[in-house]
């Protein structure tokens, strides 16, 4: 056994960049059976290629259809929903809302807003 103890774990790893990429090896090599999903089909093949164990899958995070498919293929089906259900909002954040906060403190009418946190998760973190 691995000192991490993840032998035959499934793990559904979101990005093959310098996070997920280092995170999935490590798991492969510790004996887990890392997804990676990406939108970046070369990032996967070079990742692939490099380590052993580690499956891959080519989908957009941001968009429903591709969140459920890793959550479904990294055997954690119905997980969607259930964060769904943990915000307020009732629905998962897009790109579009982070979008909207920054072009909210671009402009010079923000110039005077210092030191603050934004939380852009429709509600999460109040409940
Ligand atoms: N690297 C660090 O030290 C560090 C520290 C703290 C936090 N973070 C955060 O962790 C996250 C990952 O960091 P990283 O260094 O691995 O970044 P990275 O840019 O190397 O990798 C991010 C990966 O996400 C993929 N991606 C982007 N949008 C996607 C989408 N919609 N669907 C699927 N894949 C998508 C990109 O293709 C890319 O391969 C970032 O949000 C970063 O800000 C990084």
């Amino acid at each position: 056994m691995t000192w991490l103890g993840l032998e035959g774990a499934r793990a559904l790893v979101l990005g093959a960049g310098g996070l997920g990429a280092a995170c999935a090896r490590g798991m492969a090599e510790s004996g887990a059976r890392p997804l990676v999903v990406d939108v970046d089909a070369e990032k996967l093949s070079l990742l692939q290629k490099e380590t052993a164990g580690v499956e891959v899958l080519c989908g957009d995070l941001s968009s429903a259809a591709g969140s459920e498919q890793a959550a479904s293929k990294g055997g954690l089906p119905g997980r969607r929903e259930e964060m769904t259900t943990l915000v307020p909002a009732g629905r998962l954040g897009v790109p579009q809302d982070v979008v909207g906060a920054v072009l909210f403190l671009l402009p010079a009418h923000a110039a005077f807003l210092t030191g603050q946190v934004l939380h852009i998760d429709g509600g999460r973190t109040l409940v």
